[in-house]
């Protein structure tokens, strides 16, 4: 895409339940390597809490998760000082824009959304008005600072799609072309979708009732092994090529991670596992998950221990963030004829 936008890249995550193997690596690995990345000018990774209440939060379980997301951003490798780390509640900015954003998109888009149907299954009639136009949120969230780029997983590219949809339609309703960048999501393909332990077939998921589908991010090296151990394999050996793995949905999925996790590919996998079975490849990705991810669920301990300086780091991110999206507010507000409008 060409803009005349600065390069910047905004992402979040929402504080509900635990944080997964799924999130980890279909998006925080990847928010992580973006700090490298010298053309962007800003990065800013939120945990989005306002996204959280479309469906019924405990209010104290909402502020613990909201931090422990904020942990486990900063325990996998997020430098406060290079990124911008906050909650989005602390920015007014995105329930201002959210507002604005539910009356330039159309019902018939929002009816398209998958994940709203997913989430509300068949109980639609009873869901919030929030869950319905929630992606319209995640719009305001990433153009209140006219975010390029948005690292996500593959679940995320619909809501993505729409959101370049609200910043088009927006632009051509009060001719202001270029006025919003049209973002773009950054999805990592061999990572984008991290399947279930359970069933290769869906998605990891915080929200799957079975514990065991999932690699919780703070779960014990001793549980994480034990979660390996128990995934659902088939009976043949490991394939000696990745063409060997279509139609073995877990076994790609653990090939996937693994992969993934030692930062290697799939057929460099293979080219070690192939002809071996599963008793002998899931104790060597036991190894491997355990030593990658128990450490980081150690340091998000670590970290939970002092609320009072995750809250600073949120506090400060925040301030960060709402320095960037005041102008743009206020141009907000102005184009649309809202005198005097908005809080910034
Ligand atoms: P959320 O909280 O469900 O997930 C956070 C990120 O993790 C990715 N992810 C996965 N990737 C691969 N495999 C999986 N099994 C897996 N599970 C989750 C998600 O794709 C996501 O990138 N609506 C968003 C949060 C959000 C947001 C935004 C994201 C709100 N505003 C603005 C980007 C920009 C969500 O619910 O993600």
């Amino acid at each position: 895409m060409t803009t005349t936008h600065t390069p910047r890249v905004f992402s979040g995550m929402q504080p509900t339940g635990n944080l997964t193997l799924g999130n980890y690596l279909g998006a925080l690995v990847n928010f992580v390597a973006l700090q490298e990345r010298d053309e962007f000018a800003d990065r800013l990774y939120c945990v989005v809490d306002l996204h959280a209440i479309t469906v019924f939060q405990e209010p104290a379980e909402l502020s613990r998760a909201t931090r422990e997301v904020a942990a486990a951003y900063i325990a996998a490798g997020l430098d406060p000082e290079r990124s911008i780390i906050f909650n989005q509640s602390r920015v007014t900015a995105h329930a201002e824009l959210g507002w604005i954003f539910t009356c330039v998109a159309r019902m018939g888009w929002l009816n398209r959304m998958t994940q709203f149907k997913e989430k509300a299954g068949k109980n639609k009639e009873n869901a919030s008005v929030g869950l319905f136009s929630y992606p319209t949120l995640m719009a305001a969230d990433i153009l209140a600072y006219r975010a390029t780029h948005v690292p996500v997983g593959e679940d995320q590219k619909q809501h993505l799609e729409l959101t370049r949809d609200i910043a088009a339609k927006f632009n051509n309703d009060f001719s202001v072309p270029d006025f919003f960048p049209l973002p773009e999501p950054l999805i990592q393909p061999e990572t984008a979708r991290i399947m279930s332990l359970r069933n290769g077939e869906n998605k990891m998921s915080k929200s799957d009732p079975s514990d065991a589908s999932r690699i919780n991010m703070t779960d014990s090296a001793d549980l994480i092994a034990q979660k390996i151990r128990k995934a659902k394999t088939d009976p043949e050996p490991l394939p000696s090529e990745v063409d060997g793995l279509s139609g073995r949905a877990e076994a790609m999925n653990l090939v996937g991670i693994y992969a993934a996790l030692s930062g290697q590919s799939k057929a460099d996998v293979l080219a070690e596992y192939g002809g071996q079975g599963f008793g002998a490849f899931k104790p060597a990705l036991a190894d491997l998950t355990v030593a990658k991810i128990a450490p980081i669920g150690e340091e998000m301990r670590r970290l939970l221990e002092d609320e009072g300086a995750i809250d600073a780091i949120l506090a400060d991110g925040a301030e960060r963030a709402a320095t960037l999206a005041r102008p743009v507010m206020r141009e907000v507000y102005d184009t649309l004829g809202l005198t005097g409008g908005g809080s910034a």
